[in-house]
């Protein structure tokens, strides 16, 4: 694996969530294969689960790990080309991104989109940038639209908890929040959800409010609902996330229905397991109830995020190798 960047970049779904598991069993397994192997991790916005996890993940594979906090620590970044930098900028891209390819094997980065303009962020300039000039493998830490560690580790999770015969209804449920959020976690999840659909693993739905439906590319096959109560009969995963217009790009619409999951809606599901990839606004987006009860799953799915980043990595170190 030389990027994981999306969905597209794992070819066998099954088989990483199998591996991500196995690690799960068996941690230290391969903790000689990063031996001498140096991972960078290079953050343009706050992180706690992330940044953790991934750094837990390359430290079991015998890995050194160095982190940048960029937005902090590091020079201003240009990432445009043909222009002078005669402003606030100090470094571009170019130079920044093919000098930590100099130091690490293998480079994770996060950037979240500014949520201003939908083309530029939706083109994912900065990372296919820092892909193309870094010269060693890439994994995202999530980008302007898509969270892929977060996915995949969604989809172990739902594995690990999934236990029947028949494919579990999973639904994807707009929470409210108090801020505009970007679409990356649930393009990306659902994305994934997608893919498992097609592949037999899930039933997928997704349920938001008007004004809120995701872009058509991350939802192919998708059952899609702006009704809550529906889309919650008879579900066996929620998957609870708040995000910002995609069509009224970034901006937040005034929602009159109740859309806060608790436990009254609850009710209405197959007792289903409740997800968030945190952090989580309590009361607001997911209520103190479903996240301290029973069916919640947020810290089981936050402690997989160390699979599969650890799954990730060691793909990317084999082809190393
Ligand atoms: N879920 C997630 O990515 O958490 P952090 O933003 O804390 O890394």
């Amino acid at each position: 694996m030389k990027q994981f960047f999306s969905v597209a970049d794992v070819d066998d779904l099954r088989g990483i969530v199998e591996e991500a598991l196995r690690l799960k069993k068996d941690p230290f397994a391969f903790e000689d294969l990063g031996k001498r192997k140096t991972l960078g991790l290079v953050f343009l916005n706050p992180s706690l689960r992330t940044r953790l996890s991934t750094q837990k993940a390359a430290i079991q594979l015998g890995m050194d790990v160095m982190v940048m906090n960029m937005d902090k620590d590091g020079w201003a970044l240009e990432t445009r080309d043909g222009v002078a930098m005669d402003g606030k900028t100090v470094e571009h891209i170019r130079e920044a991104a093919a000098v930590m390819g100099q130091y690490c094997d293998v480079l994770g980065i996060r950037s979240f989109p500014k949520l201003q303009d939908r083309e530029e962020d939706y083109s994912e300039g900065l990372f296919k940038k820092f892909i193309s000039f870094c010269g060693v493998p890439v994994v995202s830490l999530e980008s302007a639209t898509r969270h892929p560690l977060q996915s995949l580790t969604d989809l172990i999770t739902i594995r690990e908890h999934w236990q029947q015969d028949r494919k579990p209804k999973v639904v994807m449920a707009w929470g409210p929040h108090v801020k505009a959020l970007p679409q990356a976690v649930p393009n990306s999840f659902s994305e994934w959800m997608c893919k498992a659909q097609m592949e037999g693993i899930v039933d997928f739905t997704i349920a938001y409010p008007q004004g809120y439906a995701l872009s058509e590319a991350f939802t192919p096959g998708a059952t899609v609902t702006n009704t809550l109560e529906d889309a919650l009969q008879g579900a066996d995963f929620v998957y609870v996330k708040n995000w910002s217009s995609y069509e009224d790009y970034g901006k937040i619409h005034p929602v009159s229905e109740k859309w806060m999951l608790d436990n009254g809606k609850l009710a209405l599901t197959n007792q289903a397991k409740v997800m968030h990839c945190l952090p989580v606004r309590r009361d607001v987006e997911l209520a103190s109830e479903v996240l301290d009860g029973p069916n919640s799953l947020v810290i089981q799915e936050a402690s997989n995020r160390v699979w599969a980043a650890q799954a990730v990595l060691k793909r990317m170190l084999e082809q190393l190798n």
